[in-house]
């Protein structure tokens, strides 16, 4: 009897030098650093050459790197029309980031090259566009004219100047640069395998990131932290409404929502069993950037509504250590850093992207299939019979 493992959980199917997470202890490691020292410290392109690299970039190094992400951020015109049309027609921004990316193939200098360099060169393309492709969807989802890129403007600051139009504050620039390197890489996830089953069929790398798209766009991977903040928010507006202590409002809520077999979003893992170390890296960053500012009693009522969830999942699901995980805090520092609910999902492949190429460049250097199987579980030895003689229903 073939023992199933159903959704691979513990299986080990591959090695990568990219991250690793330690789901009992709660840490995970970036291209060597564990995540707190690198993500608060880091500008996005470090981090990025270190995954492509396995090592820092020299300040040389650096610039070169800035000039060609830079030098790569504008797109296509027949890529612009269609996420714009995208926009206009009220698309999931993961779809119209999907459709963006499945046409920049249209720029690739080498269409059939299957060489390192090709492929680098397609990974570089990918996440400098990716943040241009969110930005034209977002102005055409508001109604407003695109924005050029700023070539003077880092990765993180030009993605937010192309969101908005307006020059960044620093200290978002901060917080955006400390997501993007939390959420960069994490191990096997979901769309991080798919891409790199795509890719080890010896398809390319971009049908291997419009997979990892698809993937992460599913409310149990990249699609929770929406969810999460409107959770915060509908509970301050019981509170307001009843009068009732945000606690206790949270308390009843999280009670209420359990006991309707509904999954509280930003909360479980399939490998943290402790709080996800994500989480504390941005619960941090968020509490820098609240720092003194009107609405930080928004970042205070989250960390209450946090601890009432938590409390709440331990009385219920006793022993099962259902932590906070990343999408909680996602969704408050990228509230706060002034992005509003449908970039959240976007943002994250912003992020993620850098972490997806790294993979399928490990995964076209070990070049195995990968092919797992499954145990058949219909019947055997049907018998043809005409379609004429099958009745209503055939069977
Ligand atoms: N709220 C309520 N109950 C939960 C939650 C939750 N957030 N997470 C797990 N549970 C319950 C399950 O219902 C299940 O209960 P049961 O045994 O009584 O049926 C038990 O805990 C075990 O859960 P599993 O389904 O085994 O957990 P799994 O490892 O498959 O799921 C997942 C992990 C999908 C992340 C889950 O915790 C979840 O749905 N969380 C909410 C969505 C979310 O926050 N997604 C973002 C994940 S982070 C990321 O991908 C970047």
């Amino acid at each position: 009897m073939t023992e199933i493992i159903h959704g691979l959980d513990g299986i080990v199917v591959t090695e990568t030098r990219l991250s690793r997470v330690d789901g009992e202890a709660g840490k995970l490691t970036i291209g060597g650093f564990p995540l707190e020292e690198l993500a608060p410290r880091a500008c996005h392109e470090e981090v990025l050459f270190l995954l492509w690299n396995d090592r820092l970039p020299s300040q040389a190094e650096l610039h070169g790197l800035r000039a060609e992400l830079s030098a790569r951020r504008a797109v296509p015109e027949l890529t612009r029309q269609v996420v714009r049309a995208a926009a206009g027609q009220g698309a999931h921004p993961m779809d119209a980031l999907r459709m963006g990316a499945a046409t920049l193939a249209l720029r690739d200098r080498d269409p059939r090259g299957q060489s390192r360099a090709a492929n680098v060169d397609r990974a570089l393309d990918l996440v400098a566009a990716f943040p241009t492709l969110v930005a034209i969807y977002w102005r055409g989802l508001n109604g407003d004219t695109e924005i050029e890129p700023d070539p003077d403007l880092g990765h993180a600051a030009n993605y937010l100047y192309m969101l908005t139009g307006e020059a960044p504050d620093p200290r978002a620039v901060r917080g955006l640069e400390t997501y993007l390197n939390t959420v960069v890489d994490h191990g096997l996830n979901a769309s991080t395998f798919a891409a790199r089953v795509i890719v080890s069929t010896r398809s390319d790398m971009g049908s291997a990131i419009c997979g990892a798209i698809g993937a992460l766009k599913g409310p149990l991977h990249g699609g929770a932290p929406g969810p999460a903040l409107d959770m915060v928010f509908e509970i301050q507006r019981e509170s307001l409404r009843s009068g009732g202590d945000i606690a206790e409002v949270a308390r009843g809520w999280a009670d209420r929502t359990i006991a309707a077999g509904e999954r509280v979003m930003g909360f479980g893992h399939r490998v943290y069993r402790v709080r996800d170390p994500r989480a504390e890296v941005l619960g941090a960053a968020a509490a820098d950037l609240f720092e003194g500012r009107d609405d930080r009693a928004l970042y205070e009522d989250a960390r209450i509504v946090e601890r009432e969830i938590l409390a709440a999942l331990e009385r219920a699901k006793p022993g099962r250590r259902l932590q906070t995980n990343v999408e909680f805090y996602t969704a408050l520092l990228l509230h706060g850093i002034g992005l509003g609910g449908e970039l959240f999902s976007p943002t994250f492949a912003v992020g993620r992207v850098g972490g997806w190429t790294a993979h399928v460049l490990e995964q076209i250097d070990e070049d195995r299939l990968i092919r797992p199987r499954a145990a058949y579980s219909g019947v055997f030895d049907r018998r043809w019979v005409d379609l004429g003689d099958r009745g209503e229903i055939a069977g």
